[in-house]
């Protein structure tokens, strides 16, 4: 490996199927280790959590990002981790958060009138990011506070 590794950055996004219900207290726990951890790592990004789904935007470097994921894919709290895009960016689009959170609800117009029949297992991984995109243009990001 060479110095240049390091400056490679991408942004990937995964869909899951959450294990059990998704409680606040599991939302939490995810967001406290997702805040612990993502700074010093340069990771940034976004969760979008509801309806039985989680997806996740990770950005940052190459290899950070690589064994982040990883990690994330062997955890119990969630399964069937598809990835649905990758790609190399000069620029991220979720910078501002060490991880910010989404609620999906498919009461959400949103999400209703993009997908009328919400899978994000059977949608393009464009079409996901679009998503998040929308969700986070129309204000749902949550702040989450330690119960
Ligand atoms: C849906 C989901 C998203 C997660 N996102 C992150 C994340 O962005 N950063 C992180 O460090 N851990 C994240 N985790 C937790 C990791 O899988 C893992 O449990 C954690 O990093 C372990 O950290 P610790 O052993 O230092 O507590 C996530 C877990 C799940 C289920």
């Amino acid at each position: 490996m060479n110095a240049n590794h390091r400056s490679i950055q991408v942004r990937l996004l995964y869909v899951s199927h959450a294990v059990g219900p998704q409680t606040t207290t599991m939302t939490t726990s995810i967001l406290l280790q997702a805040q612990a951890h993502n700074p010093s790592q340069g990771i940034t990004g976004v969760l979008c959590q509801g309806q039985g789904f989680f997806f996740q935007v990770l950005e940052g470097e190459r290899g950070r990002v690589n064994t982040l994921y990883r990690r994330i894919c062997a955890d119990k709290r969630h399964q069937d981790v598809v990835l649905l895009h990758y790609e190399e960016i000069t620029k991220r689009q979720f910078g501002q958060w060490s991880m910010a959170l989404v609620h999906l609800s498919v009461d959400d117009p949103k999400v209703k009138m993009q997908h009328p029949d919400f899978d994000p297992y059977s949608a393009s991984g464009a079409q996901v990011m679009q998503q998040v995109r929308d969700l986070l243009a129309a204000g749902q990001e949550i702040s989450i506070t330690t119960p």
